[in-house]
């Protein structure tokens, strides 16, 4: 049995199809909803890409749209709701429409399968995340099966974490990275790029360790192909992805490859001025890694470390594997290593067990660490984890939502006292271009060659200035006037500028 035949399961009220058959007699916009994290809009990247060189094209009308994609998240509660709904508002459409194609597709098509087709009926396919290489030919098959009023319900799905030998459910995940479509990335000069998929800590509140499956590592010899062929696409900035990047490690041609040994390849790039990875788990921020991004003068001064919570206690029940003791001690490295390097975090409020005791240990936290900024969470109870199983959810709604509050007021008062730091100094900005408040200004503002940009610091900062647009994709130095919490306002100097008058400014990253 072939690997997709194994991990594709039929609903059995449906009827099969000969995937020769394609039908052409339908419009071919594509809509796709995204939600959750950079994987996931990784993922919606890839997918369009390979269904425009296919012919289709995206619209972000809902209604005109013949094929309609969801990508979806599991991580908290909230997140599929928001998708079960927008669901719920296509019922009527496909009624009206019977040739509209609706796929689900990523972490909650994993963890709820079957379920999706029962809550949604219109539904056509679920589609995991290690099976998005089928998300064609499933659309072609429902097509047919529409065309001659049946209607298939395709489940592509990858293993439990439990239903078979370690080999056959990493065998059923597959990474997916086919060589991608220049006009369909966000940005001209930004990529991601996968660098592993899945995760083995299975901290006890988290779904992704199913939803993805197992942590498997691609291989050097073709991550850095795919970034040889993006620079030469015009891509500056490349921001390595992983649920664990730190944890990469692939053994090729007898060598072991850890992800400082791949940050020294990349940076070889021609082409490529920034390399970025997200996210890293503090037991595995090893001294070489410190040191490579020290040595690399490519590598960003910024590492998303997420600490979960101040207390041990609490840091105990997740099974994170660490103590408040033990980030203390990688923070300390982190700053002697890379003086300057900033450190964000996530944290997770409203834990069962948290009292008001630990809570306070996570806002002591966020002033010892100081973190460039932190996405708070409230718990949410996600069924099939160790959480779910051991504790009750028993913090009220009312106490998260406080605790929460707390700590992103306290955070914002620290990101905004550190970004002032920043004042007088000059920093080296990779524009991204126009800022967002600038391109919702813009219908009503007068033509000028400057308009305000925006793009980001070698610490990952963000910073607004007033120039010209030509220089998305350049790298500029500006000099930083005022702050906010999350962003560094400033104003351009030009480097000739600076060679003529001599005028040096204190250079930050
Ligand atoms: N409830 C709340 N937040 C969660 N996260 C992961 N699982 C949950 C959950 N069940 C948060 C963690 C993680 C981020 C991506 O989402 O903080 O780092
Ligand atoms: Fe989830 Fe923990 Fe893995 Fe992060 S490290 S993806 S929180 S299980």
């Amino acid at each position: 049995m072939s690997q997709s035949e194994e991990i594709t399961q039929q609903d059995p009220e449906s009827v099969q199809t000969d995937s020769a058959d394609v039908v052409t007699d339908h419009n071919h916009k594509l809509y796709i909803e995204t939600v959750g994290c950079q994987m996931n809009m990784l993922d919606s990247e890839l997918v369009v890409a390979d269904l425009r060189k296919r012919g289709y094209e995206l619209t972000q009308n809902v209604k005109e749209a013949e094929t309609v994609l969801f990508n979806t998240c599991s991580v908290r509660e909230h997140a599929e709701h928001k998708i079960y709904s927008s669901l719920g508002r296509l019922r009527y459409g496909a009624r009206k429409n019977p040739k509209k194609v609706i796929g689900v597709m990523g972490c909650m098509a994993q963890k709820d399968q079957k379920l999706i087709f029962q809550k949604a009926p219109q539904v056509d396919f679920v589609v995991g995340t290690g099976q998005l290489a089928q998300v064609a030919e499933l659309i072609d098959k429902a097509r047919v099966n529409h065309s001659q009023n049946r209607r298939s319900r395709e489940l592509a799905v990858g293993l439990g974490r439990k239903d078979g030998k370690r080999e056959e459910i990493t065998n059923s995940f597959q990474s997916y990275d086919p060589l991608r479509d220049p006009e369909m990335r966000p940005s001209p000069y930004q990529a991601f790029v996968r660098i592993m998929i899945g995760c083995d800590k299975f901290c006890s509140y988290c779904v992704v360790p199913s939803t993805r499956g197992p942590e498997q590592s691609r291989g050097p010899r073709e991550i850095l192909s795919e970034v040889k062929v993006l620079a030469d696409q015009g891509v500056k900035e490349v921001t390595l992805l992983g649920q664990t990047v730190n944890s990469y490690k692939h053994t090729q041609d007898g060598k072991l490859y850890r992800l400082s040994d791949l940050l020294y390849l990349i940076h070889d790039v021609e082409g490529i001025d920034r390399i970025k990875f997200v996210t890293s788990y503090p037991k595995d921020m090893t001294n070489d890694l410190l040191e490579a991004i020290r040595d690399l003068p490519k590598a960003t001064r910024y590492l998303h470390v997420p600490l979960q919570h101040g207390c041990d206690d609490v840091l105990k029940y997740m099974k994170r594997g660490y103590t408040v003791e033990d980030y203390r001690d990688m923070m300390h490295r982190i700053n002697e290593i890379l003086p300057g390097c900033s450190v964000s975090s996530d944290f997770i409020v409203g834990h069962p067990g948290e009292t008001e005791e630990s809570h306070q240990k996570s806002l002591e936290s966020i002033r010892e660490f100081r973190f460039k900024n932190s996405f708070i969470f409230k718990y949410s109870e996600r069924p099939g984890t160790k959480a779910a199983e051991r504790f009750e959810d028993d913090i009220p709604e009312e106490i998260k939502k406080r605790r929460n509050n707390e700590m992103l007021d306290l955070q914002n008062e620290i990101s905004e006292a550190d970004n002032a730091e920043f004042i007088g100094r000059q920093v080296e900005v990779l524009v991204e271009g126009p800022s967002k408040s600038a391109l919702k200004a813009s219908d009503n503002s007068a033509d000028s060659l400057a308009e305000q940009l925006m793009g980001r610091s070698k610490c990952d900062r963000i910073v607004v200035f007033d120039g010209n647009p030509r220089l998305a994709g350049s790298l500029a130095d500006v000099e930083v006037i005022d702050v906010t919490p999350t962003t560094l306002i400033g104003n351009i100097i030009t480097r000739e500028y600076q060679h003529q008058s001599g005028a040096s400014l204190p250079i930050l990253q």
